[in-house]
């Protein structure tokens, strides 16, 4: 058995160091200087600080560079290009909300900071962190380029040279550019808004020339027996192999846990018995203060112990069998029509959750803010945390499987220390196609490499049935994920929701069934009859007919994410009277408030908590 995890371990390990990621994890306890705050910016629709009158690519040195000083050499030199107090963005911070002129843009920003730092010791490394850009940033140091990176909600970091560092007035200028196109993840076609901006915190990371770059500790799988000992595994990441004799210290005080293991490389195996621990879980969220250190560095995680798992047709927490009472959640903040970034957001989004008396939410369609998955380990919310591999991917296109395949890799390595995570998610509503499935199942396998402890899943497609209302999730997917999930309208994009009482659903596949998403538009404030669309009567009519229908479902089903906690904001939904540019499924309303449909939910949710507890 021991041959055959080391095996494990030694696969995952090459899998990891092959990544050739630098991504470093858990910044928050990192020395770092913030860069958060008012940059100046230049709007740019032509790309003209990027390319030159030919469309060709300027040269790094070019002085009509956006990326090069704005200041002029002398009064007579040629400048087209400058920064100034008066156009200015808050970072963190989509630009959509942030100017009436920006509510629509797609195209290019250019954002610029200057800042000063005191130069550590010579061995000292610098590295910029970017919580998340939406979609493509290309950054730039005093004029020289550092990287490009795809993807707008995940992190990702470039190494600062230290003799490209400045004592003063270090130039940085970051290109944004928000626009879609077919080949990227998500592509063209979204129901949400194309918010751009340097959405999430940016600070200047100072570490030794050795470090601590991710670590993973978590308890091993299959250990929730009686035994008050538990195993827990894992492993740390080093940036590079380290000296020899290196040692690495892990430290767990309310445990008075101590251990010096040696470091076999730069990455080497965890795995070690914790005395009596108290388990994660949403009714118990104890997490542990877990400190590493090596010769050089240290680096400070909190970090809930639990295991999670599909088991036959149950998903066991703890080893005890769970039921999601879930929520589908934008990153959004609909009173201030902006993305979510902060502690403020992430609280009011959980505790809206909570009041709705859920115990998960569907961190929908893209991996969130950092914040919201910290503070779901905090209050006890389980989390089903996505890619934006969303609809009609061009999944037959190599460099998109990369794409997605490195958001993947950027999801995992942030939050695989989220006790709160329990479902990686890599997309929703795929159509169906052979190619389609083997990208899909490429991305499950590249995620189970990543982290084999959590349950995988994606919103899947259902086959309708012609000739009755068994509607059955037999996708070919459903054969590699842990989780099958789905998304119904019943009632809403298909029939009125009546529909419901003599529908039935069902899986061939012998594992936990899920509902991924359901749910139907109401205007909030706005009443009339239970046929009307868009009333909140027609809404409540839509979920008292999906809870019936819900209570009939077969036994392996196991919890319902429905669509969607708030309204939010969609260029798709143009009806006037009803809608205006707003996705209208929330339970709450754009302002807050909850419509009529949010009690019967809730009702729902308390019933299930308390057939559940007695368990
Ligand atoms: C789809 C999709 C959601 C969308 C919803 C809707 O299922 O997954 O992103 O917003 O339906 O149509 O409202």
């Amino acid at each position: 058995m021991k041959k055959i995890l080391i095996l494990t371990l030694i696969s995952l390990l090459s899998t990891l160091v092959s990544a050739q990621d630098n991504l470093i994890s858990n910044t928050g306890s990192r020395k770092s200087l913030s860069l958060n705050g008012k940059w100046q910016y230049i709007v740019d629709p032509y790309e003209t600080g990027f390319y030159d009158y030919r469309y060709k690519e300027l040269k790094e040195t070019n002085k009509d560079a956006y990326w090069n000083t704005d200041v002029q050499a002398n009064k007579t030199e040629k400048k087209e290009h400058g920064y100034v107090d008066k156009y200015s963005l808050e970072v963190p911070g989509d630009w959509n909300h942030q100017q009436p002129e920006f509510l629509y843009y797609e195209g290019t920003v250019w954002y610029k900071k200057s800042f000063d730092i005191e130069r550590g010791n010579a061995g000292q490394r610098y590295f910029l962190y970017f919580g998340a850009v939406n979609y493509r940033a290309d950054v730039y140091l005093n004029g020289k380029k550092l990287g490009m990176h795809k993807g707008g909600f995940t992190p990702f970091n470039f190494e600062v040279p230290q003799e490209l560092l400045k004592e003063k007035d270090n130039f940085l200028v970051v290109k944004v550019d928000n626009k879609r196109h077919a080949d990227e993840v998500p592509t063209l076609n979204t129901d949400w808004w194309n918010y751009g901006g340097i959405t999430r915190d940016v600070k200047l990371i100072t570490v030794p020339a050795t470090f601590i770059q991710d670590f993973v500790l978590q308890l091993k799988k299959n250990t929730t027996g009686k035994a008050p000992e538990k195993e827990v595994e894992g492993w740390v990441k080093l940036n590079q192999a380290p000296a020899a004799g290196e040692t690495v210290t892990i430290e767990i005080p309310a445990l008075k846990f101590k251990k010096e293991i040696q470091a076999t490389g730069q990455i080497t195996a965890l795995s070690f018995k914790l005395p009596k621990i108290q388990l994660w879980s949403p009714d118990n969220p104890k997490l542990y203060q877990v400190t590493l250190r090596t010769r050089h560095d240290q680096t400070t995680d909190r970090i809930g112990f639990r295991t999670i798992e599909a088991h036959g047709t149950q998903v066991l927490l703890n080893g005890k069998p769970i039921f999601m009472r879930g929520i589908s959640v934008h990153g959004e903040i609909p009173q201030e029509m902006r993305r979510a970034y902060s502690e403020e957001d992430a609280a009011q989004l959980l505790h809206q959750s909570i009041e709705l008396g859920c115990n998960m939410v569907r961190l929908a369609h893209y991996p969130h803010d950092e914040k919201i998955t910290r503070l779901a380990d905090s209050l006890g919310i389980l989390v089903w945390s996505e890619i934006p591999v969303y609809w009609t991917i061009d999944f037959g296109n190599a460099e998109v499987l990369e794409k997605a395949r490195g958001q993947l890799t950027e999801m995992i390595t942030r939050d695989h220390n989220r006790a709160s995570v329990i479902i990686w998610s890599v997309g929703n509503e795929t159509p169906v196609s052979p190619a389609r499935t083997t990208f899909m199942h490429n991305l499950l396998i590249k995620a189970r490499e990543l982290d084999n402890t959590r349950m995988l899943s994606a919103a899947l497609e259902v086959n309708y049935s012609a000739l009755n209302d068994k509607n059955v999730i037999d996708d070919p997917l459903g054969e590699f994920v842990d989780l099958v999930a789905f998304n119904e309208y019943l009632g809403w994009y298909g029939g009125l929701p009546d529909k419901c009482r003599t529908t039935s659903w069902d899986t061939p596949y012998e594992k936990p069934l899920f509902i991924s998403e359901t749910g139907g538009d109401a205007k909030g404030g706005f009443h009339a009859d239970s046929l009307t669309r868009f009333s909140e009567e027609y809404q409540e009519w839509y979920y008292r007919e999906q809870i019936a229908m819900i209570k009939r479902m077969p036994a392996k089903f196991v919890g319902i994410s429905p669509w969607v906690l708030n309204d939010f904001r969609s260029p798709k939904r143009n009806n006037p009277l009803y809608q205006d540019g707003w996705n209208r499924k929330g339970f709450y309303d754009e302002k807050g408030n909850k419509k009529k449909s949010f009690f019967l939910m809730k009702a729902y949710y308390d019933e299930m908590k308390t057939k559940y507890d007695k368990k």
